[in-house]
């Protein structure tokens, strides 16, 4: 990475700044290799302390990666939740993998893995690769990036080589230096508490109603035109219409980054019309563009109207909450 690349605020420390090639004393000085005696771990009053040690772990929330590596002609794939970056520069990542599994005897030092970060809905693909086979097993297409299998359609890929491996108890820690990096658009899958959750705000809501509920809502709104590059709405604005593109195409930006890239049909605002807390992106017209917006006011006529349209959306709600 070139030194004058500006790092995110929050990396913005007074230690910062250029390639830290050295470390503070005491840091890295224990042989890695070395058995820790074993300690009395305290959980509290729960019957099986191993059991309520992995629960306190899973109050933490990650998002859910495939970590991939070819060894010969066989390609390996294992879902790990237990990855993080470690350093910008050099740019290094971090993943632990346990000892009974396979993917721990493929990796080595100077091995190369991937990293996939999976999207929302790609839970079937996560159990697949965690040795929990579902009924129909999910077509999984690899490409290849600096001789690494990628997972297609994930969210973001990584390759890296392992540059350090270092005992971690059951787990082995592989440190891998970053040679590739790309991400896409859309929202993570996520991990909380032993099971699959997703960002509730990107919930889709009026767009999950049949054709016949929504028409009356759409019926309300009102039609609007925008040119290519206009700000259609801007993060921080109260979110009080909904928005449904007939025609053209729109980003949706945080900070400047693209976030999604929406189109004929899609909707927008869903959430926000509904809570009326403020926009939390900026939506900037890609092309021109035609779409239909629902105010609040008229939103909440047109529902206590069609009282169907609105248990349909509490029953798409429930669904969401309830997990299988
Ligand atoms: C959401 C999720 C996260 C997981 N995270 C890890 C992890 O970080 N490290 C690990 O070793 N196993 C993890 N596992 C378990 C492995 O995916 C599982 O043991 C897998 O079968 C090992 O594959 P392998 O033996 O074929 O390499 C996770 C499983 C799930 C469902």
């Amino acid at each position: 990475m070139p030194e004058d690349v500006a790092l995110p605020e929050e990396f913005d420390l007074p230690a910062g700044g250029g390639f830290i090639s050295g470390a503070p004393e005491g840091i890295g000085e224990s042989p890695f290799d070395e058995v820790l005696p074993e300690e009395p771990l305290d959980v509290g009053s729960e019957d099986d302390p191993a059991l309520a040690f992995r629960r306190t772990l899973g109050m933490f929330a990650t998002g859910v990666t495939i970590v991939t590596t070819q060894a010969g002609e066989q390609v390996h794939g294992m879902t790990a939740n237990a990855f993080m970056s470690v350093s910008l520069r050099p740019p290094l990542i971090l993943v632990s993998v346990d000892k009974r599994a396979k993917m721990n005897s493929l990796l080595r030092e100077g091995v190369r893995f991937g990293v996939n970060v999976l999207a929302q809905g790609q839970d079937e693909l996560s159990d697949h690769f965690a040795g929990r086979p579902r009924d129909h097993a999910p077509e999984t297409r690899f490409r290849f990036i600096h001789d690494t299998p990628l997972v297609d359609g994930a969210l973001a890929h990584l390759v890296a080589r392992v540059v350090r491996s270092y005992w971690g108890g059951d787990h082995s820690l592989f440190l891998g230096q970053v040679e590739y990096a790309r991400y896409g658009e859309g929202t993570p899958l996520l991990f909380h508490g032993g099971q699959y959750e997703q960002l509730l705000a990107k919930v889709p809501l009026f767009s999950s109603l049949s054709p016949d509920l929504l028409r009356p809502i759409l019926a309300s709104g009102v039609e609007r035109r925008y040119a290519a590059g206009d700000a259609i709405v801007q993060e921080g604005e109260p979110g009080d219409d909904l928005f449904v593109l007939l025609e053209g195409k729109v980003r949706v930006e945080r900070g400047g980054r693209v976030l999604q890239v929406l189109d004929e049909g899609d909707f927008f605002g869903e959430v926000a019309v509904l809570d009326g807390r403020p926009r939390s992106a900026d939506v900037v017209a890609e092309t021109s563009v035609r779409c239909v917006t629902v105010s609040r006011d008229v939103l909440r006529e047109t529902l206590a109207a069609e009282p169907q349209a609105a248990w349909a959306m509490l029953e798409i709600l429930a669904g969401r909450v309830r997990r299988e």
